[in-house]
């Protein structure tokens, strides 16, 4: 393994169970299957259907075929004399009372487990900073196409389906969540669910997606105008805008995540719109779209390290009126920030 955990000791081993922390540990990925670690070996148990694949892809585990799992490690257990088992608190009760009643050892379910695995994954390496901005780029060429398909009349669901295309052919495995289009009076509820509504004249369209590459996410949000703009969306939009680039300005290891929140907080707080920020000001984001650290107010025993990525996705929701979002993705470094987001901020009236 070349993340060792320091849980495997010559009496305790340790048995992963979602996909994602598998996925993480080993480079493969499979919806099911088992990764247990003891001190002398480690052993992936996935079924046929992903045996060959394994076997190729997972070079720091032995590979076995998954028949009964329950049988499989207790002659391990039997063999390396392990006494102890720790799994993830992630787990559903079910799996834990089956492993519990079936397995020779003592089984808990270990939060510090769980929480060493996060940590390790908020801190990426190299190779997981290029798979980001691989899908990265994928998003900003598939904003790039959207901007000559987005005009009046056309709907939020089309828009959404547009940059979903663009992005699978553009090399996406997938898609980071749900895409968000929203626009005009749907653009005030951050996380709406694109609709039938046709775009019109003077609506806000907020576009909220990310590519998947390498099995890695991406996540931007960009908030662009069709044919004109009032004067408080354009007041709103700047505000919003100051705020996110406040943040870039003081991320770097060693603040905390609530100093992060409260410098994009600030602004829209200074500008009386305080109350319409209605949710955190980022997230880390890798394997999966939120994990951690959470860059929320009041977070102050959380510091940021040198080689998280966060987002940074300050907004303004003004209900029945409209709302403005504008994601990038940080790298945390020890003196400041990388912005791994590329496509345009300012205004763009279309
Ligand atoms: N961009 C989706 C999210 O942050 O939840
Ligand atoms: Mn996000």
């Amino acid at each position: 393994m070349t993340k060792k955990l320091r849980f495997v000791t010559d009496k305790t081993a340790v048995l992963i169970i979602t996909s994602v922390n598998r996925r993480y540990l080993t480079g493969f990925s499979s919806s099911l299957g088992y990764l247990l670690l003891t001190n002398k070996a480690n052993f992936l148990f996935v079924d046929g259907r992903y045996i060959e694949a394994a076997q190729k892809q997972a070079s720091n585990a032995t590979v076995l075929k998954l028949e009964n799992i329950a049988e499989q490690l207790n002659k391990i257990f039997k063999e390396q004399e392990t006494q102890k088992l720790l799994i993830e608190v992630e787990n559903d009760i079910s799996t834990f009372t089956y492993l519990k009643k079936a397995l020779i050892v003592k089984v808990s379910a270990s939060a510090a487990l769980s929480e060493r695995l996060k940590a390790l994954r908020s801190i990426k390496t190299s190779a997981e900073v290029d798979c980001v901005i691989a899908a990265q780029r994928i998003a900003e060429r598939a904003f790039e196409e959207i901007l000559n398909f987005i005009r009046v009349g056309v709907t939020e669901r089309e828009i959404a389906a547009f940059l979903e295309y663009k992005m699978k052919s553009f090399g996406s495995e997938g898609f980071a969540f749900d895409t968000i289009v929203v626009s005009g009076k749907n653009s005030s509820m951050p996380h709406g669910v694109p609709t039938d509504k046709p775009i019109e004249a003077g609506d806000f369209i907020t576009m909220d997606y990310g590519a998947v590459y390498g099995g890695y996410l991406s996540d931007m949000t960009r908030t662009v105008a069709v044919g004109h703009v009032t004067d408080e969306m354009n007041d709103v939009y700047n505000t919003v805008l100051k705020a996110q680039e406040a943040v870039i300005k003081v991320v770097k290891q060693g603040i905390t995540c609530g100093e992060a929140d409260k410098a994009a907080r600030q602004v829209i707080e200074n500008a009386g719109y305080g109350e319409f920020f209605t949710h955190s000001t980022g997230h880390g984001v890798g394997l999966e779209i939120h994990e951690t650290p959470n860059l929320r107010s009041g977070e102050n025993n959380q510091k940021l390290r040198a080689g998280q990525i966060v987002t940074d996705e300050p907004g303004i929701y003004l209900p029945e009126k409209f709302g403005v979002r504008i994601e990038d993705m940080l790298l945390i470094g020890k003196n400041g920030c990388k912005n791994l987001t590329k496509a345009e901020k300012r205004l763009i009236i279309l």
